[in-house]
């Protein structure tokens, strides 16, 4: 089976969150299954040329705004998997992967391009699977396309939703010079008003995924359905939910690298080098008796910023130290600025991006993860934290909800702290419940063994998708059987 995978960021190339992880680990996990799968992605500026093979295709026509534009396409084999990326310095040559005015035209383009990277590489693909908004429009012109052209007749499409309050709007006027002004599917993209990429995708992909299978159901709610629950009910029997996996090849405190002594479930002592480590980079305190708290995501509301802006007295009086890595909106960079401020040796800050070892260096160092999420998709950090022996504290939302299980002091099971309601307080309640078993170092460690013990590999998430994969492909294998 041949499965072309279009993503807008993916490690170890371009990353600004959890779709590159998941964009990088798929392909590999897929050809373990012995799938012939291959990423596509845009060349971004911050792509480490060493990265990418000596071999270039040349001249791959790209219809573009009315006239054929050739472009290069390099090739890397450093995700483990083969993998494309178009090379469109005028479009990619920036220094974010995001955040321009034209993003939908960029990302419009990159779209047309993998498509004609297909075709130059005489390489059908059964499938494409196309990653968030970003990939809505090879969605929707993939299904153009299969009217007319004989190269893309079989070929079905799966579209993944990581985040659907992302959805890629722009204005309608430009679907026209986009290429999709005259085709029937332009309608697709319509969302009040607007044109939506998301949108388009979800209506023309053959079947939808997202990225756990409680997201999967919250998302057809008008609560958490960002205005497409609609939608997403409609197609109900062509959504599923296949919950990420942990690329433990990169996400394994035995082996990894970067962190300063490597430790495992059978000895644990390395974790305490760690933790000095952590609070050494940091310029705290080495007191290795207090706890360490930490968070690392976008500074963006979904993640629960609000509810730690309103905790941070309560957090402090626990005499607890608080490490924050995260770029984002200003009004949360300010806010960790300020707290950092206010108790230089006890709260420790990174704003910004840092990239994959001061993210690894803080999952092995602390001793509690926070997620308090608004809503998330799957999240991976919890996941991490959970290998690391740094025990989560999730909000029950989304993925979270389906990875963490709530510890259970009478039968020594769960894996993390889980409250419910969005509500400062509910969150300080189990902060302070986990403090509370993090004094008790015999439970806290059972605690910390149970979420080691977890296994979250891609294998499992690999085989559902294959099994989705196969379900396209058949239904296409029987409908040409009845044709002939
Ligand atoms: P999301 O994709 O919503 O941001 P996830 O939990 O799925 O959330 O994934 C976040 C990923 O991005 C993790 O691998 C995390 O370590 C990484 N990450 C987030 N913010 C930063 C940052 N500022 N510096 C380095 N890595 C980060
Ligand atoms: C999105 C979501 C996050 C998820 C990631 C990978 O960024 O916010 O919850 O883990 O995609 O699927």
């Amino acid at each position: 089976m041949r499965i072309a995978i279009l993503s807008s960021e993916a490690v170890p190339f371009a990353k600004t969150g959890g779709l590159a992880d998941v964009a990088g680990a798929l392909p590999k996990a897929l050809a373990r299954q012995g799938v012939d799968a291959r990423l596509i992605l845009p060349l971004h500026q911050q792509i480490d040329r060493s990265l990418l093979s000596a071999e270039v295709i040349e001249d791959v026509p790209v219809d573009w705004r009315g006239r054929v534009s050739p472009i290069r396409v390099f090739q890397s084999e450093a995700a483990g998997a083969p993998a494309y990326l178009i090379d469109a310095g005028f479009y990619f040559d920036k220094p974010s992967i995001y955040g321009y005015a034209n993003d939908h035209e960029r990302f419009a383009f990159f779209s047309r391009a993998a498509l004609a990277l297909l075709r130059k590489l005489d390489w059908q693909p059964d499938v494409i699977h196309g990653n968030d908004w970003p990939c809505g429009f090879a969605m929707s012109e993939l299904r153009a396309r299969r009217r007319h052209d004989e190269f893309f007749r079989n070929t079905k499409t799966v579209f993944s939703i990581h985040n659907l309050a992302y959805q890629g709007t722009f204005d309608p006027k430009d679907l026209w010079w986009l290429g999709f002004g005259d085709s029937p599917e332009k309608d697709d993209f319509m969302l009040k008003g607007a044109a939506s990429a998301l949108k388009a995708g979800l209506i023309s992909a053959d079947a939808l995924s997202t990225v756990s299978r409680r997201y999967a159901e919250e998302i057809q709610t008008p609560e958490q359905g960002a205005g497409l629950d609609w939608l997403l009910r409609a197609r109900r029997d062509s959504l599923v939910g296949i919950t990420n996996g942990v690329d433990y090849e990169l996400w394994n405190p035995e082996t990894d690298p970067y962190i300063a002594a490597n430790f495992s479930a059978e000895d644990l002592s390395g974790k305490r080098e760690c933790q000095r480590d952590l609070l050494r980079r940091f310029a705290l305190p080495e007191d290795l008796d207090r706890p360490i708290i930490a968070i690392i995501s976008r500074l963006v509301s979904q993640k629960g910023y609000d509810l730690i802006r309103q905790l941070s007295n309560a957090i402090l009086q626990t005499g607890s130290f608080f490490i924050a890595l995260g770029a984002g909106a200003k009004e949360y960079a300010d806010f960790l600025q300020s707290w950092h401020d206010q108790a230089p040796r006890q709260v420790g800050i990174y704003k910004g991006y840092a990239g994959e070892p001061l993210a690894h260096q803080i999952e092995a160092g602390a001793d509690m993860f926070l997620m308090p999420s608004q809503y998330e998709p799957c999240g991976l950090n919890q996941m991490y934290s959970m290998r690391y022996g740094t025990v989560p504290i999730v909000r029950a939302t989304g993925g979270l909800d389906d990875t963490v299980e709530n510890f259970n002091a009478q039968y020594g099971t769960g894996t993390g702290f889980k409250f419910r309601e969005y509500h400062a307080g509910a969150l300080l309640d189990k902060i302070r419940e986990a403090l509370y078993f993090y004094s008790k170092p015999e439970i806290w460690q059972q605690i910390q063994l149970n979420g080691m013990a977890q296994d979250n590999s891609w294998d499992a998430a690999g085989k559902k998708y294959v099994g989705l994969y196969e379900q396209l492909v058949g239904e296409q294998s029987k409908i040409n059987a009845v044709v002939s």
